[in-house]
């Protein structure tokens, strides 16, 4: 276990990563989880580079802490953000949705810390070769795209620890200290935290998004689009509408004509939370409340060491 080594790498207090999110952690969010000693994490998916400019700098003007920006691959325009962030001095680039190779090398050849995310680990695997500084390992559970093998949280962690030998953050279903506790037990050197994130005072999340989060229960997210791209919702007429098409053995065309342009936004940033596309993950409904960031890290922090000071040494 290295989680020291991460966090020396990072300049975080804490082994904890704020998620990039499209739509949902801009600079303010981010600023919010470096003050708090995270890794504050701005997600450049939904911006154009004018956009991410202003994020960064915003960002930047609130906070001496560590910040990275979150690049999806599978978007046009990942190197114009990957430009635009380098131009303002950001240092820690967290890539996904595509080949680890794309961009590592550059990153590494200008002095950057470059962590790719993984939902195998035979891509872990891929992403130590490609000379990443740690993998993030995102199980099923995790809201937004995710992987197509399936694999949960629980049987992903071992298995990515065990297949590489640099840091692995887990992610996927982390909502509080317990889930934490448990990912570092199984071997992991941090926790990736998305949809707790989402529900705080400081995510760009709408309102009315947050609001309808509290309502969540057990099986309130599914599985959508699997024959595009596979992506955890939260229920709404929107998913029920992806599901019908889906169990009618929609084409990828049909798929994405129903989707369109604005649905992400549409939801997660303007607040439709019946007809846009609210993406979250499985654990949502052990969220209760909206705290601001710091009072949420805070209570992590404590929580953790309850649970640790609780569990006997031996069995
Ligand atoms: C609303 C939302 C948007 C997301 N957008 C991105 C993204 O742009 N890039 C990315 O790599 N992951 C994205 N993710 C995945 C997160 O980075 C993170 O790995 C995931 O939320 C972890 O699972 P959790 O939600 O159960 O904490 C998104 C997740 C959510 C909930």
């Amino acid at each position: 276990m290295s989680i020291e080594k991460l966090t020396k790498l990072l300049k975080i207090q804490y082994p904890i990563i704020q998620a990039g999110m499209v739509w949902v952690s801009g600079g303010k969010l981010a600023a919010a989880s470096a003050n708090a000693g995270c890794l504050g994490t701005i997600g450049a998916g939904s911006m154009k580079p004018e956009l991410l400019k202003l994020h960064i700098q915003k960002a930047q003007s609130l906070t001496k802490g560590s910040l990275a920006v979150n690049v999806p691959l599978l978007y046009d325009g990942a190197l114009k953000q990957i430009q635009t962030a380098l131009d303002l001095g950001i240092k820690i680039f967290i890539t996904s949705a595509g080949s680890p190779k794309k961009f590592t090398k550059m990153l590494k050849d200008v002095g950057c810390v470059v962590i790719h995310v993984t939902a195998s680990p035979e891509l872990a695997k891929k992403c130590e070769a490609a000379g990443v500084d740690a993998v993030i390992a995102e199980g099923f559970e995790a809201g937004g795209h995710n992987g197509r093998d399936e694999i949960t949280t629980m049987s992903l962690i071992p298995q990515v620890v065990d297949a590489v030998g640099i840091p692995v953050i887990a992610a996927g279903g982390i909502m509080d200290a317990r889930g934490i506790y448990a990912c570092i037990s199984l071997g992991a050197s941090a926790a990736q935290m998305g949809s707790r994130f989402l529900m705080t005072q400081e995510s760009s999340a709408h309102e009315n998004y947050k609001q309808a989060l509290l309502g969540a229960h057990s099986g309130s997210t599914r599985l959508a689009m699997k024959n595009l791209v596979p992506v955890r919702l939260f229920e709404n007429d929107f998913a029920k509408d992806v599901e019908k098409l889906d169990s009618a053995g929609a084409s990828k065309e049909e798929l994405a004509k129903l989707l369109g342009k604005g649905r992400a936004k549409a939801g997660m940033l303007d607040g439709d939370v019946s007809q846009g596309e609210l993406e979250i993950g499985q654990a949502i409904s052990l969220a209760h409340d909206i705290p601001s960031v710091n009072d949420l890290v805070q209570k992590l922090v404590n929580d953790y060491s309850k649970i640790a000071a609780s569990i006997p040494s031996s069995l």
